[in-house]
């Protein structure tokens, strides 16, 4: 007999055929009632696909499925699944880490190049005829410039690379130090000193909550641009506002806000902005390529073997 999954969300049509093929899958998105749903299988529930940007699975929902054995995430951010309450109940949770480790930092790279080159306003000004009236302003250069990495992981190396392809001087800032040619700060607010594009690419949750706020924005001074491909979580929005709108930074780049899909209109109105939908994975290859790992993991698990992306509980 096939086992059932509670899917929060869908995945691409054909990973969703292969996910169908080998589980009965209960389609959350499509009901009308999703909590009957969940309270008419309970029993029966024994996986959940959740996605890193749903309302996640919380202590609230784990506890209405009392055989639930795995909680498989469509994304490498889990910030949304509570992660405590998984671990009292043993419940194992899997992301889909390193398959979209290129594509969100090229979104990173994007927004950089974008915000500093006024990649969007120079479309603009050609669609809209104002280059009859003369010249775009100035832009700033990339090259020979320093670009801070606020999280050195898989996705923070990615964009480091990218960023030194650029011509730029790369330093990072993370908990802990780590094995890489870049030369590292303790200290973030010193970092933010040294950058002229700081780029957030930490995970987010509690331990990075509002970790760039005015301080570290005026420390990343006049001339520095913010990039944030992490989670809106780790900037303090607000801060960001009255630095954007004072101009004691240059600008900002970002893909991910403090609550999508509401992008703040005083930010949708600002010039010195280039905002994304948090796209990061969002290709077909990369998105097809994280549906089959949610598959794999599924699989794996109740196969009684090793699973391929499982996410380490503290001990
Ligand atoms: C994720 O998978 O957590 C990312 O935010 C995708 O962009």
């Amino acid at each position: 007999m096939k086992r059932t999954v509670l899917a929060l969300q869908p995945l691409l049509t054909h990973e969703m055929d292969v996910l169908e093929q080998g589980f009965n899958v209960l389609r959350l998105w499509e009901s009308q009632k999703p909590e009957s749903v969940i309270r008419d299988h309970s029993h029966e529930i024994v996986g959940i696909l959740s996605t890193y940007n749903g309302s996640g699975v919380s202590k609230r929902l784990m506890e209405a499925l009392p055989n639930l054995e795995i909680i498989a995430q469509f994304g490498v951010g889990y910030d949304n699944i509570d992660l405590v309450a998984a671990q009292e109940r043993d419940i194992v949770v899997t992301n889909t880490p390193d398959v979209l480790t290129d594509d969100t930092a090229d979104v990173a790279l994007f927004l950089m190049l974008n915000v500093a080159r006024r990649a969007v306003e120079a479309d603009m000004f050609v669609r809209v005829g104002r280059w009859h009236s003369g010249a775009m302003p100035l832009s700033t250069s990339i090259s020979g410039k320093t670009v801070g990495i606020v999280g050195l992981g898989s996705i923070g190396q990615a964009i480091a690379q990218r960023a030194a392809a650029f011509n730029t001087k790369v330093i990072y800032h993370s908990r802990t130090k780590k094995d890489a040619v870049y030369t590292y700060y303790k200290d973030l607010k010193e970092m933010a000193v040294a950058a002229d594009f700081l780029i957030l690419a930490c995970a987010g949750g509690d331990e990075t909550k509002h970790l760039i706020n005015y301080e570290i924005l005026d420390a990343l001074g006049a001339e520095g641009f913010l990039i944030n491909i992490a989670r809106g979580s780790v900037v303090k929005e607000d801060d960001l506002l009255i630095a954007l709108r004072n101009k004691s930074i240059a600008g900002a780049g970002l893909d991910v806000y403090a609550d999508e899909p509401n992008v703040p209109e005083e930010m949708i109105k600002m010039d010195n902005v280039v905002l994304s939908p948090h796209v990061g994975s969002a290709t077909v290859e990369t998105r097809s390529k994280m549906g089959q790992l949610v598959i794999d993991n599924l699989t794996a698990h109740f196969d009684g073997q090793p699973l391929l992306t499982p996410i380490k509980m503290a001990s």
